[in-house]
C-alpha cells in the first residue's frame, strides 16, 4: 500500500473546526489530500483551510451545522461542485451532555444530541453514498467507547453513539456489494475540547475543569487521527481504543458484574461530585 493513500482523494471533515476533526484535516493535507472542512465555527475553519492550503493542498470552509438536513446535502454539493469527485466522509462531529435522565429540566439536550451526533452522521452518509459509490469510497464514523459499552449519566451520548454503530453495521452489509466501507472508530479519551464542552443537564459547558480527566498519557487529537486513517484505509470495519476490547469482552461474558463495576466507579462519583458542585452554588 501507498505511504500516502489519500493524495488527490477527495475528503469530507465534519467537526473540522477543533480536535480530531482539525488533526485528520491536518495530516489529510500533509498526505495531499483534497479537503471539505465543515462544522458551525467559520471563521476556525477559514484558519484551518488556510493552513492546509499552505501545505499545497485543495481545501474549502464550508460551514454546516450537521443536524439541519439542508445543509448536510449542501455539504456534499459543494464539495462535489469544488472537486468533481468524492472518496472519504468522515463523520466526526459530536457533542455530549451529562446527568441523570430524569433530572433534565425536559429533552431538548437529549434530542440535540442525537441530532448531532446521530442524524448529522445520516443526514451526509444518506447524501454521500451516490457519489461514494462511484468511487468505491469510505465512510468513517467517529464514534466511541461509549457506542460498545453503555455508561450512566451519559445515556443521550450512549444511546447517540449505540445508534451510530446500529446505522454503520447495517450500511456495511448494503455497500459492500459496491465496494465503499465503513470502518466505526471508538476513541477511549482524547485530549480535545470535547470535555469542556460537555454540558451538564441544563446546557452549561463544563468549562476548563472538563479538561481535569486527562493526563499525560491521554491519547492526543493527533494520535487518534493516525490511528484512524491507518484503519481507514486498510478498510477496517472498527477500532477500539485504549480499555475498548476488555470492556466489550467483560460485558459480554459477564453484563451484570460489568453494571456493578460500571455504578461504582462512574455513577457514584459522578453524582457525588454533581451534588458538591450544587452545594457551592
Ligand atoms: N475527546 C474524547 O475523549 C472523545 C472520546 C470518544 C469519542 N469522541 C468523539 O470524537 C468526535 C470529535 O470530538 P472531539 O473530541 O474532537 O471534540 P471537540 O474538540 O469538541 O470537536 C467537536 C467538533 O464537532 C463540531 N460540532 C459540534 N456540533 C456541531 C454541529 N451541530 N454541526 C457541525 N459540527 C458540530 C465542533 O465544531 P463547531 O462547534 O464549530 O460546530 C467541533 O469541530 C466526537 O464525535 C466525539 O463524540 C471524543
Amino acid at each position: 500500500m501507498s505511504d500516502k493513500p489519500y493524495q488527490n482523494k477527495a475528503v469530507i471533515v465534519t467537526g473540522a473546526s477543533s480536535g480530531i476533526g482539525r488533526a485528520l484535516a491536518l495530516r489529510l493535507a500533509d498526505q495531499g489530500a483534497w479537503i471539505a472542512l465543515a462544522a458551525r465555527d467559520a471563521q476556525r475553519l477559514n484558519t484551518l483551510a488556510e493552513k492546509c492550503c499552505r501545505r499545497s493542498v485543495k481545501a474549502i470552509a464550508v460551514p454546516t451545522d450537521v443536524t439541519d438536513e439542508a445543509q448536510c446535502k449542501a455539504l456534499i454539493e459543494r464539495a462535489m461542485a469544488e472537486f468533481g469527485r468524492l472518496d472519504m466522509l468522515i463523520n466526526n462531529a459530536g457533542i455530549g451532555a451529562t446527568g441523570l435522565l430524569e433530572e433534565f429540566p425536559n429533552l431538548t439536550l437529549f434530542k440535540r444530541v442525537m441530532d448531532v451526533n446521530f442524524y448529522g452522521t445520516v443526514y451526509c452518509t444518506y447524501y454521500a453514498v451516490k457519489h461514494l459509490k462511484l468511487t468505491q469510497g469510505r465512510i468513517v464514523n467517529i464514534s466511541s467507547l461509549g457506542g460498545k459499552a453503555p455508561l450512566p449519566y451519559n445515556t443521550s451520548y450512549i444511546a447517540s453513539k449505540h445508534a451510530v454503530h446500529g446505522f454503520s453495521d447495517s450500511l456495511r452489509m448494503e455497500l459492500s456489494r459496491v465496494g465503499v466501507s465503513v470502518t466505526v472508530i471508538c476513541p477511549y479519551w482524547v485530549v480535545t475540547e470535547f470535555h469542556e464542552r460537555l454540558m451538564d443537564k441544563d446546557g452549561t459547558p463544563r468549562g476548563p475543569q472538563g479538561r481535569a480527566i486527562y493526563s499525560k498519557k491521554t491519547m492526543t487529537a493527533d494520535q487518534c487521527a493516525a490511528i484512524t486513517l491507518k484503519a481507514a484505509s486498510k478498510r477496517k470495519r472498527e477500532v477500539l481504543m485504549g480499555p475498548g476490547w476488555l470492556a466489550v469482552w467483560l460485558r459480554m461474558i459477564a453484563p451484570g458484574l460489568m453494571d456493578k463495576i460500571t455504578i461504582e466507579m462512574v455513577l457514584k462519583p459522578a453524582v457525588r461530585r454533581a451534588k458538591k458542585a450544587q452545594s457551592k452554588e
